[in-house]
C-alpha cells in the first residue's frame, strides 16, 4: 500500500455554474484513500490508537465508499476488515480487472473480506441487514471494533467539526457573514454534525441538504438517531422526483458533465448530481433574494472511486447521450 497521506485542510475553489458564482470545499483532495467524507469520518480512528483491536466489522452496500476506505483503514492499522454485504450483483463480480476497480475491487485488493449474507441468514436475525449486524454486534470481542454503515456514528462528529471549523475560517477570510452550506446526504452524519457545531458556535451559517438515500422523513429519522434536539438538524430541500439510490438517471449523467464542463471539476456520481441539482433550483427560485450573493458553499465530498464502476455503468445504458 502507498503512503497515505491526508491534507491537513482541503482548499475552496471558487466555481461558476450556470452563471451563479459557488465555493466549493474541495474534500475529495484530502486523500486518494479517505477521500471527502471518509477522510473526516473516520479522523477519529486514523487519529487514534486502538491497541486492542484486531479486526474492524462493518456493514452496507457493496459500492459504498465507505467499504474502500475502511479496507484502507484496516491495512493501515494491520487490522482485518470483516464487511457483511447483501448481495453482490453478478456485474460487479465479473468486472475486478486492474483499470476497473471501484469500491468494491479496490477494497478487496487492500485485502478486504467481504461477506455476503444470504436472505435466509438474515430471515433468521429480522428483517433486514440492519437487523442482522445488530445481533452480530452483540456477539463481538473486545478486539473488534464495530462501525455502522456508512460510518453513522457520533465518533463521526470528531473530525466533521473539523470541517466546520475550516469553513468557518473560510467564510471569515472571504467575509462571508451568513454562508449556505450545501451537501447532499446519505445517513445524514456529516450534515448534522455540521449544523451542530455551527448551532453551538452560534454561527448563522446554515446547512442545506437533500435525502439521496431514502426520502427526507427517512433522513429526519437519521438525524433524530444522532441527535434528538430537531434545532440543531439541516434544513432539508425537496427533490422534484423520488430517485432510488445507485440507479442510474438520464439527468444525473447531464448534471455530472455540466459540472465536468463548467468547472472542470470531476464529482461523483452517486451523491453530486442529485445534490447540485437540488441547489441549483434552491438558488434559481429564490432568485428575488440574490441568495448567491450572501455565499454558498458546497463540499464535494469525494466518492469518485466509485465513478469507476458507474460511469461504465452510465455508458452502456446511455451509450448515444453519454457521449457527447
Ligand atoms: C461521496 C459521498 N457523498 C455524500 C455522502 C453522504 O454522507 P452522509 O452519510 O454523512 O450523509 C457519502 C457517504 O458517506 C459519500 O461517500
Amino acid at each position: 500500500m502507498p503512503v497515505v497521506s491526508i491534507l491537513q485542510q482541503s482548499p475552496v475553489q471558487t466555481v461558476d455554474i450556470s452563471g451563479f458564482k459557488i465555493h466549493v470545499k474541495r474534500d475529495d483532495l484530502l486523500s486518494d484513500y479517505f477521500s471527502g467524507n471518509k477522510a473526516r469520518k473516520f479522523a477519529y480512528f486514523l487519529d487514534n490508537d486502538f491497541p486492542r483491536i484486531k479486526k474492524i466489522v462493518s456493514y452496507g452496500s457493496v459500492q459504498a465508499n465507505s467499504l474502500y476506505s475502511l479496507a484502507a483503514l484496516a491495512k493501515l492499522k494491520n487490522w482485518q476488515l470483516d464487511y457483511y454485504v447483501n448481495r453482490i450483483p453478478s456485474w460487479l463480480k465479473t468486472n475486478t480487472n486492474d483499470d476497473i476497480l471501484g469500491n468494491y475491487g479496490g477494497a478487496l485488493t487492500l485485502g478486504a473480506n467481504i461477506i455476503e449474507v444470504n436472505d435466509d441468514e438474515i430471515a433468521n436475525h429480522g428483517n433486514n441487514l440492519d437487523d442482522f449486524m445488530l445481533n452480530k454486534a452483540g456477539h463481538l470481542t473486545h478486539e473488534d471494533l464495530f462501525i455502522p454503515e456508512g460510518g453513522r456514528s457520533t465518533l463521526a462528529q470528531y473530525g466533521i467539526e473539523q470541517l466546520a471549523q475550516e469553513i468557518d475560517e473560510y467564510c471569515q477570510q472571504a467575509s462571508i457573514k451568513q454562508a449556505y452550506i450545501m451537501l447532499p446526504s446519505g445517513t445524514g452524519t456529516t450534515a448534522l454534525f455540521l449544523q451542530t457545531w455551527f448551532n453551538q458556535q452560534n454561527s448563522p451559517h446554515q446547512v442545506l441538504t437533500c435525502a439521496c438515500v431514502g426520502d427526507g422523513n427517512y433522513l429526519q429519522k437519521q438525524f433524530a438517531e444522532l441527535n434528538n434536539n430537531s434545532k440543531h438538524w439541516p434544513t432539508i430541500l425537496a427533490t422534484r422526483k423520488k430517485y432510488h439510490f445507485g440507479k442510474l438517471y438520464p439527468e444525473f449523467y447531464q448534471m455530472w458533465k455540466q459540472l465536468k464542463d463548467e468547472t472542470t471539476i470531476e464529482f461523483d456520481l452517486l451523491y453530486d448530481p442529485l445534490g447540485w441539482q437540488v441547489l441549483l433550483h434552491f438558488i434559481k427560485s429564490h432568485a428575488e433574494s440574490h441568495i448567491v450573493d450572501r455565499g454558498i458553499i458546497y463540499i464535494h465530498q469525494g466518492g469518485l472511486v466509485g465513478n469507476q464502476t458507474m460511469l461504465p455503468r452510465y455508458q452502456r445504458k446511455y451509450s448515444n447521450t453519454t457521449h457527447r
